[in-house]
C-alpha cells in the first residue's frame, strides 16, 4: 500500500497539500485532525467535560465515524450525519486540541487510522502520523511555516468567509495550540529524524505539493514510482477509453486554440508601442484599460508569454468547448461579484510560477466610447502584486478596439509596489490601488501626447520628450542662477 504521512503544526497548509497530492496520485486522503474535531464536536453536543477521560471514553462507544472521499468531495460523518462544516468552527479547534490529549481518544482514533492505511493507498495528515500512527511509512514529511505566516493565512481564510477576526488573537491561538500539540504527554507533535522538512512560509501551495511529489519520486528511485502504481490501478477498460478520448480531444482543442490565437493576433491591425517594456520571461501583473471584447485578444496572441494567463468573467465557461479552448489560451475564469477563491489561487499560483497575468483593473468593460477616464479600480491587482511581489506592467489602448480601425496599444514602464512591501497586503491594498491608478492616469497622458500631438509617430514623441526635458532642465538652471 502507498502510505504518505504528513505532520506539522496547525495552519501549515497540510490538508490542502495532502488533498492536492491525493488527487494527483489518485489515492485516498485522510484528514486525521478532522477525526479529533469530530470527537470534540460530539463531546460538546453531549455536554461532556472535555478533560473527563472516563466520560469521553464512554461516549466513544456510541460514535460511528465514517469518511466519504469520492474524488470530488471529502466529508466526515458522525453516525451518518455530515459534520464537515461544523467541525471547522473556531471553538472546535481548541476543543479538538483538548480531547487529543486523552489516551482513550487517541487509542480509538489511531487504531482506525492504522486500519485505513493498511487497506488503502492513502495520504494522511496530522500531528503523530510519522512518529506514532505509521512510523514505518516510506514517505514521511514535516510541513511547517512561521506562526505569523500561519496566522496571516488563517485570518485571510476567515475574512474570505466573511468572519471578523483579530490577527493578534488568531496568532495567540496558533501559538497556544502549537504549545499544546508539542507538549502533551502522549504522541506530541515532533519532527522525526527520517521526515523531510518543508518550510512553506514563502512557497505557494502548488509548489509545496510539487516538492513533495518530487521527493516521493526520489525516494522511490526510477523503478517503482507511486504515480505509476496508482495509474496502473486504472486498468478498467472504461476509464482507459475515456482517457483516450480526452487525449484526442485535447489535441484538437490545442490545435484549435493555436488557430484562434493566430487569427486574434492578425485579423485586425494593432500597433503596439514600446513593446520592450513588456516583461515576457518572468512574473508580472499586466493591466490594461478595457472597452472592447477584442482587448484581450491582441495581448494574448502578441504579448503574453507561453504560460501567460488572463482573468476573464466566468460566463465564457458556460459552453464546454469554448471553456476548453479558453483554458488552453490561459484564461482564468472568475465569478464576478463574489470572492472567487479558486480564481484567486490560480492567479497567485501562476505568478509564483513566473507567468504573466493580464487583469483588467476596472473589472468590466468601460462602455463610454469617448473614453478618457477609467472606471474605479478593483483592489485585486494590488493584492496580487503585493502578495507575490510582482512588477505591474501598465498598458493602454488609445480608443475602443475595432476590426477595421488602426488600433493603438501602448506599453508603459513596469513598476513595483515595493514601498508597500513592509505592510500586510490587506492593510495597504487600497492605497496601493490608488497608486496603480495614478500610474495609469500618467500613462493616459503619454498616450494622448503620442497619438494626438505626435500623430502616432514614436520618433516625434521621443523627440518631443527630449526637448521637453531639455527645456525643463534649462528652466531649472536659469532659476537657480537668478
Ligand atoms: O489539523 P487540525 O487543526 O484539524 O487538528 C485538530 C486537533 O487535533 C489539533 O489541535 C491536534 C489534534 N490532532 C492530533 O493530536 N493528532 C493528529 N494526528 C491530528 C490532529
Amino acid at each position: 500500500m502507498i502510505n504518505i504521512a504528513i505532520d506539522g503544526p496547525s495552519g501549515a497548509g497540510k490538508s490542502t497539500i495532502a488533498k492536492t497530492i491525493s488527487k494527483k496520485l489518485n489515492i485516498m486522503y485522510l484528514d486525521t485532525g478532522a477525526m479529533y474535531r469530530a470527537v470534540a464536536l460530539y463531546a460538546l453536543e453531549n455536554g461532556a467535560d472535555l478533560s473527563d477521560s472516563e466520560a469521553i471514553g464512554e461516549l466513544l462507544n456510541n460514535i460511528d465515524l465514517t469518511f466519504i472521499d469520492n474524488g470530488t468531495e471529502n466529508a466526515v460523518c458522525i453516525n451518518g450525519r455530515d459534520v464537515s462544516k461544523e467541525i471547522r468552527r473556531h471553538e472546535i479547534s481548541k476543543s479538538a486540541s483538548e480531547v487529543s490529549k486523552l489516551s482513550k481518544v487517541r487509542d480509538f482514533l489511531v487504531e482506525m487510522q492504522r486500519k485505513i492505511a493498511a487497506e488503502n493507498d492513502v495520504v494522511l495528515d496530522g500531528r503523530d502520523i510519522t512518529s506514532n500512527v505509521l512510523p514505518n511509512a516510506k514517505y514521511k514529511f514535516y510541513l511547517t511555516a512561521t506562526a505569523e505566516e500561519r496566522a496571516r493565512r488563517r485570518c485571510s481564510e476567515l475574512k474570505e468567509k466573511g468572519q471578523d477576526v483579530d490577527y493578534q488573537k488568531v496568532l495567540q491561538d496558533i501559538v497556544d495550540r502549537d504549545y499544546n500539540d508539542m507538549n502533551r504527554q502522549i504522541a506530541p507533535l515532533v519532527k522525526t529524524e527520517d521526515s523531510i522538512e518543508i518550510d512553506s512560509t514563502s512557497l505557494a501551495q502548488e509548489q509545496v505539493a510539487d516538492l513533495i511529489l518530487t521527493h516521493i519520486k526520489e525516494i522511490d528511485g526510477k523503478s517503482v514510482c507511486p504515480v505509476n502504481t496508482a495509474v496502473a490501478r486504472l486498468q478498467d477498460k472504461e476509464i482507459q477509453a475515456v482517457a483516450k478520448k480526452t487525449k484526442r480531444k485535447s489535441i484538437f482543442i490545442r490545435g484549435f486554440a493555436a488557430f484562434v490565437k493566430w487569427v486574434m493576433g492578425g485579423l485586425w491591425h494593432t500597433k503596439i508601442y514600446f513593446k520592450d517594456n513588456f516583461i515576457k520571461n518572468s512574473k508580472a501583473v499586466v493591466i490594461c484599460n478595457h472597452y472592447s471584447a477584442l482587448d484581450p485578444c491582441v495581448i494574448i496572441s502578441r504579448l503574453l508569454g507561453k504560460n501567460g494567463k488572463v482573468m476573464m468573467k466566468n460566463e465564457i465557461t458556460k459552453n464546454k468547448f469554448i471553456a476548453s479552448v479558453a483554458d488552453e489560451l490561459g484564461c482564468i475564469p472568475v465569478k464576478r461579484g463574489e470572492a472567487d477563491l479558486n480564481a484567486v489561487k490560480k492567479v497567485l499560483s501562476a505568478l509564483n510560477h513566473n507567468s504573466q497575468v493580464l487583469i483588467f483593473p476596472e473589472g468590466t468593460r468601460n462602455k463610454n466610447e469617448n473614453f478618457k477616464e477609467m472606471l474605479p479600480f478593483k483592489a485585486g491587482v494590488a493584492t496580487f502584486a503585493l502578495k507575490t511581489k510582482s512588477p505591474v506592467v501598465p498598458m493602454m489602448y488609445y480608443k475602443k478596439t475595432g476590426i477595421f480601425k488602426r488600433n493603438k496599444l501602448v506599453v508603459g514602464e513596469p513598476f513595483w509596489l515595493d514601498e508597500f512591501y513592509a505592510q500586510k497586503p490587506s492593510e495597504v491594498k487600497d492605497v496601493a490601488t490608488d497608486y496603480i491608478r495614478a500610474k495609469m492616469v500618467d500613462l493616459r497622458k503619454e498616450v494622448d501626447l503620442l497619438v494626438e500631438k505626435c500623430k502616432g509617430s514614436k520618433k516625434k514623441y521621443l523627440k518631443y520628450k527630449r526637448l521637453q526635458s531639455k527645456e525643463l532642465y534649462e528652466n531649472a538652471n536659469n532659476r537657480s542662477q537668478e
